[in-house]
C-alpha cells in the first residue's frame, strides 16, 4: 500500500463567472489530480450529525462544500487538521490512511465527494484502533 506524508491538501479551483452567475469546471486529471470513478453528495444533514468515522485503505477523494458549509476534522494517525469547508470553489484532497470526521454541517450544506475508485465496503477502516495500529509505522522519520 503506498503512503506518504502529505496526503490532504487544499485546491482551489477556478470559478468561470460572468453576469448569468457562476460556473465551476472539475475534470480527472486536470483540476484535481486523479481520473473520476464516482461521485456522491451528501444533503441534507440533520443538525448535531457527525458523518465518516472511517479512513479508507486505498482511495484517492476530493470534498467540495458546493453549498454551504461544514468542518471536517482529519487525522493521519500522528496529527490532526481541521477544515472549514465554505467555498464552492475549494476542493479538499484527501488520500489514503486518513481518518475523517464531517460534522457542523450548515443546513444547506451539499457536500460534493469525488472518488478515484467504485465504492468497495472492503477498503473501510471503521475501527479507529485498528486505524492507530495500521499508520503507527508510517511517517516517523519521513
Ligand atoms: P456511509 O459510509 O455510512 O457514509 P459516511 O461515511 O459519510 O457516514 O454511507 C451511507 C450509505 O451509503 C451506506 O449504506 C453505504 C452507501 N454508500 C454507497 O452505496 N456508495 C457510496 O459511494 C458511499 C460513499 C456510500
Amino acid at each position: 500500500m503506498s503512503h506518504k506524508k502529505g496526503h490532504w491538501e487544499l485546491i482551489e479551483l477556478t470559478s468561470r463567472g460572468d453576469d448569468r452567475g457562476e460556473l465551476v469546471a472539475i475534470q480527472g486529471s486536470v483540476e484535481i489530480p486523479f481520473d473520476i470513478k464516482r461521485v456522491y453528495y451528501l444533503t441534507k444533514t440533520l443538525e448535531g450529525v457527525v458523518r465518516g468515522h472511517h479512513a479508507h485503505k486505498d482511495l484517492d477523494q476530493v470534498l467540495i462544500s458546493v453549498s454551504g458549509s461544514c468542518v471536517i476534522h482529519l487525522d493521519d494517525g500522528h496529527s490532526k487538521q481541521e477544515f472549514i469547508l465554505s467555498r464552492h470553489t475549494q476542493g479538499l484532497r484527501i488520500s489514503n490512511l486518513v481518518w475523517r470526521e464531517m460534522h457542523r454541517f450548515s443546513p444547506d450544506c451539499v457536500l460534493l465527494v469525488l472518488a478515484n475508485k467504485r465504492y468497495d465496503p472492503s477498503d473501510y477502516i471503521r475501527d479507529y484502533q485498528e486505524f492507530k495500529t495500521l499508520t503507527s509505522g508510517f511517517h516517523k522519520n519521513v
